[in-house]
């Protein structure tokens, strides 16, 4: 059973600069959450109990914002504000924080949950990617069976796959691949156009793969290169997920998640 995530949350946001100079996307509302809670919120409903994130020094309105805000609470209380007390509840899971003192690529900020892992499979979520739909749990339940690591796939259009890592998988079963190649963010001729989203399954080998990964020519070290590398000693599957997922670094998908979470408030 897998207990343990991993978010990543150290990136720059480029692609949605200026406004990530101060404000993390990950906090970027949608309805009146930041988009990470969903994530949070994913992972405790899958039975994930502890996470570890690995944020930034730009990104401690995250740590504030998953620690309790006593003052607020005894002032709703006073006031008998306990609809609004609901609001101000934090998802029940216990949340650890490493900082990455510098951007160098997926792959070193999952590494840095090593002694986190410790001998525990665990997951990872990337805070980028939200899904309306299970999520991880799609992903745990292979791992169950499998006992190997699992990739979250989904299909794109071609035009978007140079924006992924993009797999070539041999069909086991419905949805299921064995995953035989990943090419990261390919410019041409992509394996297939199933992407990988940001959740993952790994079994703790992925650490020490990690660790001899050369950094790419930008200085990252890339956790595609890591999977690249496990590809030779472990199998390693690919599920496509059952929801629909939403790249909130894209315009496009960040609005239209939010005008679907709100067409659902509004309905409820
Ligand atoms: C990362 C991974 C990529 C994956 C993507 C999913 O890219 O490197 O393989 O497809 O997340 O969102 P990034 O979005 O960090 O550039």
């Amino acid at each position: 059973m897998i207990k343990k995530a991993i978010i990543p949350a150290a990136g720059y946001g480029t692609r949605s600069l200026p406004v990530t100079k101060v404000i993390p996307k990950e906090m970027f509302p949608i309805h009146n959450k930041p988009s990470i809670q969903y994530v949070v919120e994913e992972a405790v409903s899958a039975g994930i109990e502890q996470i570890l994130m690995i944020v930034s020094r730009s990104k401690n309105l995250i740590v504030d914002y998953f620690d309790d805000s006593l003052e607020l609470e005894m002032f709703l209380q006073k006031a008998n504000k306990s609809s609004l007390m609901n609001k101000v509840k934090l998802p029940d899971i216990q949340i650890f924080y490493t900082r990455q003192s510098f951007a160098r690529g997926l792959g070193h900020a999952v590494r840095l949950g090593k002694e986190f892992a410790g001998n525990d499979p665990f997951a990872v979520l990337l805070p980028d990617d939200l899904i309306v739909g299970k999520g991880i749990k799609d992903l745990m339940e292979v791992y169950d069976q499998k006992k190997s690591h699992v990739l979250g796939l989904t299909e794109v259009e071609t035009e978007r796959l140079q924006n992924y890592g993009v797999v070539e998988g041999r069909r086991v079963q419905e949805d299921l691949y064995s995953i035989v190649d990943v090419v990261e963010k390919p410019k041409q001729n992509p394996p297939s156009n199933l992407a990988v989203i940001g959740r993952y399954v790994f079994t703790p080998d992925i650490m020490d793969v990690l660790e001899k990964v050369a950094p790419d020519s930008g200085g990252e070290i890339q956790l595609t290169d890591g999977i690249k590398k496990i590809l030779d000693r472990d199998k390693c599957y690919g599920k496509i997920i059952s929801g629909q997922r939403f790249d909130i670094g894209s315009e496009t998908d960040y609005l239209a998640l939010q005008n679907m979470i709100y067409h659902q408030k509004k309905k409820s």
